[in-house]
């Protein structure tokens, strides 16, 4: 079949090369030209495709990066993985309707659509659809079948890659559903269907919700714990022990990537204009997983404080600027908040993050820097935001005069846990 992926990015990307490796011809395009170069050089930028296996496909011949909507012509599937950023806090669904627009002027009857970014309940039917039916001329669910399927995607995750995971499918009509499983059917070891896109597209939302408001609880019992001086980091473990009806999440320095800070208001924005409620789980989320950069800060003045030292002139180092460790995105990173609040005070702050790419957008004032011996030992606050693996813990331990260890990864007389 002919497969069109629109938009390469941490989603598009493994997509359209697993859709690839089972034998379908795909287009992966994306109106960002510098990265359909990388990506048509065999750069990939995203940790789930290694280079090696998108070389394979683009030398094969199955997998073509593309810039050019012509490309998109004659497409049988068509896949949409665009942002859907806010604004505001309001949803921003321009890259949705602008797919739409394009996948339009190409749409052939018996073609399938399917949409994946993520977005709230009710966008497939009342905007993608009637997008591509002014453009198209043709009918959702009579001429083309259309459908929602949730990315599931954990970039970084070893043991739940994306053939592992279950799809959620949905269609506007049976036939659609069939059509949509039995594309995906071929590329993930197990679907799962649902009735209609809507209940498709709140499973990916209650999926983020969950997260967003279980990260809070812990975020918030962390803060007060060490007021009544109790290690929480303890009770979550001891809480974790029962096999049934728990789910361990731990504190951090704040949530980022393009989910957790995002998803959970496209519900809330659907909720506060369909019924005029707010919906107040994902309000209390919001504000305090919002507010643990300021957490965090105000942690490392405390820390400096006793050594009778202001922030102002002080040198602060960062161990991890990504949102997540083992990965290189830092979208939304409180990394990047908490570099900048801290900066402001007159910290000379310094980062080290072998994952995250220099030209990744952070403050301009921050000093990027391998996490050394020497760094270690110059700094008067080491803060480590993101746990990646390649750090040498060892070395910080050893050589860094005070850590404000936000992961509990870390322990010794130096070290003080979030
Ligand atoms: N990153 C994740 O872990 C993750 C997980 C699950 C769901 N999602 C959702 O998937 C969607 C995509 O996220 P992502 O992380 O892959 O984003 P991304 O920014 O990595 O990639 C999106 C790509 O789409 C391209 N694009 C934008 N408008 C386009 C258009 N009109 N035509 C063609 N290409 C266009 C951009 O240039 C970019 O390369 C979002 O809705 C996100 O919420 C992301």
């Amino acid at each position: 079949m002919r497969v069109v992926v629109v938009g390469q990015g941490y989603v598009g990307l493994p997509l359209a090369v697993r859709a690839a490796e089972v034998g379908h011809q795909v287009i992966g395009y994306d109106v960002d030209a510098r990265r359909v170069k990388s990506l048509a050089a065999g750069e990939s930028y995203v940790e789930d495709v290694s280079c090696e296996r998108l070389g394979r496909a683009l030398a094969l011949g199955t997998y073509r990066p593309s810039e050019l909507a012509r490309d998109c012509g004659g497409f049988d599937v068509a896949v949409v993985t665009v942002p859907t950023p806010l604004q505001e806090g309001t949803p921003d669904l321009r890259h949705i309707e602008e797919s739409a627009r394009t996948l339009a002027r190409y749409l052939r009857p018996g073609a399938t659509v399917v949409l994946e970014s993520t977005t709230y309940p009710g966008t497939t039917e009342e905007l993608f659809a009637p997008i591509l039916e002014d453009g198209s001329g043709l009918t959702a669910g009579i001429d083309f079948h259309l459908g929602y399927s949730p990315e599931r995607i954990d970039p970084g995750n070893a043991v739940w890659g994306f053939q592992q995971t279950p799809k959620v499918v949905s269609g506007v009509d049976p036939a659609s559903l069939k059509a949509v499983e039995a594309f995906y059917g071929e590329l993930v070891d197990t679907t799962v269907p649902v009735r209609s896109p809507k209940e498709a597209e709140l499973a990916k939302l209650l999926e983020n919700t969950f997260r967003h408001v279980n990260i809070a609880l812990v975020n918030e019992i962390a803060m007060f714990a060490r007021h009544l001086d109790i290690d929480v980091w303890q009770a979550i473990e001891a809480a974790s022990s029962k096999p049934f009806g728990f789910m361990k999440f731990t504190p951090g320095p704040g949530v980022g990537g393009h989910c957790l800070p995002i998803d959970p208001s496209y519900l809330s924005w659907r909720v506060q204009r369909e019924l005029g409620q707010s919906f107040r789980f994902v309000e209390l989320a919001n504000d305090i997983n919002s507010h643990m950069p300021e957490y965090v800060t105000r942690r490392v003045i405390d820390a400096l404080n006793a050594k009778r030292r202001s922030v102002n002139g002080s040198r602060v180092l960062l161990l991890g600027l990504a949102y997540k460790k083992n990965t290189g995105d830092a979208r939304e990173s409180p990394a990047v908040r908490i570099s900048q609040l801290l900066l402001d005070m007159g910290a000379k702050v310094r980062a080290a993050d072998p994952h995250v790419v220099e030209d990744v957008k952070v403050d301009a004032r921050l000093v990027r820097v391998e996490p050394t011996r020497k760094e270690l030992a110059a700094a008067d606050v080491v803060v480590l935001l993101t746990d990646h693996d390649s750090f040498d813990y060892a070395l910080v331990t050893e050589h860094a005069s005070f850590v404000l260890d936000c992961r509990n990864r870390l322990s010794g007389a130096t070290v003080e846990v979030l």
